[in-house]
């Protein structure tokens, strides 16, 4: 497998085509950004750290039965993936309030949901990611109804895996981010990254904050507490 041109340069990953049709390889920068790219810094590892952390999760969710993008580990840095079509939405599922739901509906963070909630929203910087919902997903022609369905389930299966193997780390999933895609045969396959920069992690007990927060929030040791959580859940990095 030969690396090619860049296909793509998002915000964290740059991806790249190859000398096969149907796969890409995604390299994890250094690059940390938050408020729609407002705030970006480069986090000395960040890259390597996310990258094999994306691939223990996909690991993990593949042995559940949950289809991922990925197919191997290159490189510190670099995964070869099967490429996909991604549908232009994220969806995220809140075990516990937190984040733009606390700001949107004024509830206490912390607030446990029962049960827990889902969200859409538009992967689109220029408007801030909007929140959406099924009917703008169908009549702009996103996904169909079936493929809206699919993606709920997978992403509340992604939890019944990650919610568990967190907690046994000492942690709490409070809320996470996915994208999906549909491969060469039409299956919804999930895609893009599950790494502590799309997930809101606490400390089960003190509820310190382990993710992504801890940069939006200016509170340091980001990239050592990324470090921290894959220990916790078997990974040594
Ligand atoms: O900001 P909000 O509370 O809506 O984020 C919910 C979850 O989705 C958080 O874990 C956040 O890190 C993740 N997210 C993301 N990328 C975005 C928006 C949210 O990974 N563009």
């Amino acid at each position: 497998m030969q690396k090619k041109d860049e296909l793509y340069r998002g915000k964290a990953k740059t991806v790249f085509l190859t000398d096969s049709d149907d796969k890409l390889v995604l390299f994890f920068r250094n690059d940390t950004s938050a408020f729609d790219g407002e705030k970006i810094e480069q986090l000395e590892r960040k890259g390597e750290v996310n990258n094999k952390f994306n691939h223990y999760i996909m690991q993990k969710l593949e042995a559940a039965g949950i289809q991922t993008q990925v197919e191997e580990l290159l490189s510190d840095a670099e995964c070869l993936v099967k490429k996909l079509d991604m549908i232009p939405v994220e969806c995220v599922v809140r075990n516990i309030a937190a984040g733009s739901m606390v700001k949107r509906l004024g509830v206490e963070e912390g607030l446990v949901l029962n049960p827990p909630t889902f969200e859409f929203f538009l992967k689109n910087d220029a408007l801030h990611d909007p929140m959406v919902n099924d009917y703008h997903i169908t009549a702009f022609g996103w996904a169909t109804q079936d493929q809206i369905e699919e993606m709920k389930r997978l992403t509340f299966a992604v939890n019944n895996v990650l919610k568990p193997l967190f907690e046994e780390g000492g942690m709490l999933l409070v809320d996470y981010k996915l994208e999906f895609g549909l491969d060469a045969d039409g299956n919804i396959v999930l895609g893009d990254e599950f790494t502590p920069d799309g997930c809101r992690l606490w400390d089960k007990e003190t509820r310190k904050k382990l993710d992504k927060d801890r940069f939006r929030q200016g509170l340091g040791s980001v990239v050592e507490s990324y470090i921290e959580v894959a220990k916790r859940i078997g990974l040594e990095l």
